[in-house]
This record gives structure tokens, C-alpha cells and sequence, in this order.
């Protein structure tokens, strides 16, 4: 089975082609990657500081017709050949949304095909699966991404169950907040990264919150304004050469990504113990941040486990991950969920609420 992914939630176009053929015969999931096509909006939403929800719609409509046709190419395959189309039905920008549904939804009526909405989070969650080391069911998965934190226990396609997540920012937020606040471009997460690398240990004592809760809940709100108050402690210096500015923001970016990681680290290994599971799975944009991987790395030798990880560039929002997570739905048993004609998004929509029974 041939099944189109279209991705539009938030500021990817993500258009891509993945076949069953691989994962239905136990052969590496990534061969089935058949084409794919991505458009960042990143520099067009960069001089506002943010996503402008209404500019993200209009260049989705834009992007996604060639994008399509970028896919078919790679691919050498024809609109004949698809067999359902996959589309992300939620959470998002409710008119980011609609493009995708809109789109996907005429394409299928017009060819005759099912169509499935597919939650952003399950395509996240399920992206590991095409990785070099794929996990075996049941995993935890920790889900970092712009808009969401959650520690997750999957136990098979379409079977999750929330066990912690963030009471405020999302862990993606708090970069993005904190590369503003140190004067560094929107998205700021991977540039924060690399600026920490230059950066000193031990020069300032952030909050590590709620490290010792007890729970697999977040809190990163307090983080970013403890950063919030060593900048506005710094400017008060009235410090003007530029290499000590520099090493102030480098420093304070190393601890910064510091704290976080070592939350996220923790309470991931404490879901792990909480539930006897041996696989953790990391995923969402924030599982391309090099500073996590590591440490999560060297947990895992010391303590027994493994990390699972999607390849880099599925990590941030794309199109295979919604057609390959679509397919998944589709091959289960009694999954019940092609959609009807209507043009049915879910801005906000609960991952759990959707599992198959
Ligand atoms: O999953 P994603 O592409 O979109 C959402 O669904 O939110 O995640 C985007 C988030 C942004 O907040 C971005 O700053 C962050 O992922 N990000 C990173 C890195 N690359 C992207 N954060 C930390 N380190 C990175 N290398
Ligand atoms: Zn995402």
C-alpha cells in the first residue's frame, strides 16, 4: 500500500510518499520512504518574532501542490499509484489545518481513495520506528516539541497513555523564549545549542524545576525567567565589549540547556523505572538537540537501557512521519478511522482520545 502524507499543523509543508511493502515483510521501516518534499516558512514567520497563523495558511496553499509534485518525482511514481492519503487532522493552527484537510480530502474524493487524519503527536511518536535501531513495543517516549512535553508509555500503534507532561511551556517554548531573550533568532532552539557549546560550566546556578516532584510532570516557565533576570542583572553592568557579551550569552546558554536536559533526563528514567520498560524513544523537534542526545546516551550505557532515536531530519515536522503513521493506522485491525468527506480538523485534540480500542 502506497499512502500520501501531508503535513501542515504549523509552519512545514511536509508532503511525502511511503510504501507498507518494508514494514509488512519485517524489513527496515525507512525503505519505504519513497519521496519526500518539505517547505520551512521559518524565514517568512522570522521578522515577526513568532508563527503568524494566518500567513502559515496562505503559504501552505502556496507550497503544497509542488510539493506534491516534488514527491511524485523523487518517487517515479503517478497519482494513480497512491493508494489512501494521510493527513494531519490535529493539533495545530485551525487554518494551517484546513489547507492539509482540505487538500488531502479533495485528492482522495477526486481519486477515489481513503483518506485518514492522522494526530501530529502520533506521527512524532511513531517516527523512531524508521530510525537505524527501531524499538520494540512497549517504549516511553518523550515528546519535546515547540508546542508540547510529554512523557509517553506506547504500547503498540494507536495504544498510549499520557504519563506526565508540562504544566506551562513547552519544552521547545522555553528555547525559543530564552534565544530571544539572549538575542538570537526565532526558532532559537538548535542556534542555543551550538552558542552553549562555546559556553562555560558552572556560571550560574538556574532552577531545575520540579526535578524532585516525584512526578513525570514539567514546569519550564521559572527556567526562563531565572535567564530572564541574569540578562537584566548583566545589562545592568552596562558591559559594552563584545566578546565579554558574547561569553556571558554563551555561558548562560550552557546553562540553561544545562537544566533542562537534566529534567528531561531524570524524569525520563523515572518513567522507565515507574512502568519496567527498558526502550525510551525520543521525539519532536526538540530530539534533534545534541546536548540531550548525549546525555540520554550515557544514562542508557549506565543504567540499562536504550535511546531510540528518529533520524535528524524527521525529528522536526515533516511529511513521512504523518503518511508513515496513516499507514500504520490503516494496516491495524479494526481501525475504523478513514474520515468522511467533511473537512474535519481538531485544533486541539487529545492523542489518548484517539486510540484504537
Ligand atoms: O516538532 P517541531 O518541529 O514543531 C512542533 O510541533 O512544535 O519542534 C519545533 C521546536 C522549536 O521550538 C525549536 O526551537 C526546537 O523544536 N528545536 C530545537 C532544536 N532543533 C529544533 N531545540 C533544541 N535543540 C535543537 N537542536
Ligand atoms: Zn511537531
Amino acid at each position: 500500500m502506497i499512502v500520501l502524507g501531508i503535513e501542515t499543523s504549523c509552519d512545514e509543508t511536509g508532503v511525502a510518499l511511503y510504501n507498507t511493502m518494508p514494514w509488512e515483510s519485517a524489513q527496515p521501516a525507512s525503505l519505504g520512504i519513497l519521496g519526500q518534499a518539505l517547505h520551512s516558512q521559518i524565514a517568512m514567520h522570522r521578522e515577526y518574532g513568532g508563527v503568524v497563523p494566518e500567513l502559515a495558511s496562505r503559504d501552505h496553499i502556496r507550497r503544497v501542490l509542488p510539493l506534491l509534485d516534488e514527491s511524485l518525482a523523487q518517487s517515479g511514481l503517478a497519482l494513480k499509484d497512491i493508494d489512501a492519503v494521510a493527513y494531519t487532522q490535529g493539533p495545530g493552527l485551525a487554518g494551517a489545518l484546513l489547507v492539509g484537510s482540505a487538500f488531502a480530502k479533495s485528492l482522495a474524493q477526486g481519486l477515489n481513495l481513503p483518506s485518514i487524519g492522522v494526530h501530529h503527536l502520533e506521527g512524532h511518536l511513531l517516527s523512531p520506528l524508521l530510525g537505524e535501531t527501531a524499538p520494540q513495543f512497549p517504549f516511553i517516549a518523550l515528546l519535546v516539541s515547540g508546542g508540547h512535553t510529554q512523557l509517553m508509555k506506547v504500547s503498540g500503534v494507536g495504544r498510549y497513555e499520557l504519563l506526565g507532561e508540562t504544566l506551562d511551556d513547552a519544552a521547545g517554548e522555553a528555547f525559543d523564549k530564552t534565544a530571544k531573550l539572549l538575542g538570537l533568532d526565532y526558532p532559537g532552539g538548535a542556534a542555543i545549542s551550538k552558542l552553549a557549546e562555546k559556553g562555560r560550566p558552572s556560571q550560574f546556578d538556574l532552577p531545575k524545576p520540579m526535578l524532585h516532584s516525584g512526578d513525570l510532570d514539567f514546569s519550564f516557565s521559572g527556567l526562563k525567567t531565572a535567564v530572564l533576570n541574569q540578562v537584566k542583572k548583566f545589562q545592568e553592568k552596562n558591559i559594552t565589549d563584545a566578546t565579554e557579551v558574547a561569553q556571558f550569552h554563551a555561558d548562560l546558554a550552557r546553562a540553561f540547556v544545562e537544566s533542562l536536559v537534566a529534567v528531561l533526563v531524570s524524569k525520563s528514567e523515572r518513567a522507565l523505572k515507574q512502568t519496567g520498560c527498558k526502550h525510551l524513544v525520543l521525539a519532536g523537534g526538540v530530539g534533534a538537540n545534541l546536548q540531550l542526545r548525549a546525555a540520554l546516551n550515557e544514562k542508557a550505557t549506565k543504567n540499562g537501557f536504550e535511546v531510540h532515536y528518529p533520524p535528524l531530519d524527521l525529528c522536526t515536522d515533516n511529511g513521512v512521519m504523518i503518511a508513515f503513521a496513516g499507514a500504520l493506522r490503516l494496516l491495524a485491525p479494526n481501525n475504523g478511522s478513514t474520515t468522511s468527506g467533511a473537512f474535519d480538523i481538531k485544533p486541539r485534540w487529545d492523542l489518548q482520545s484517539n486510540n484504537l480500542v
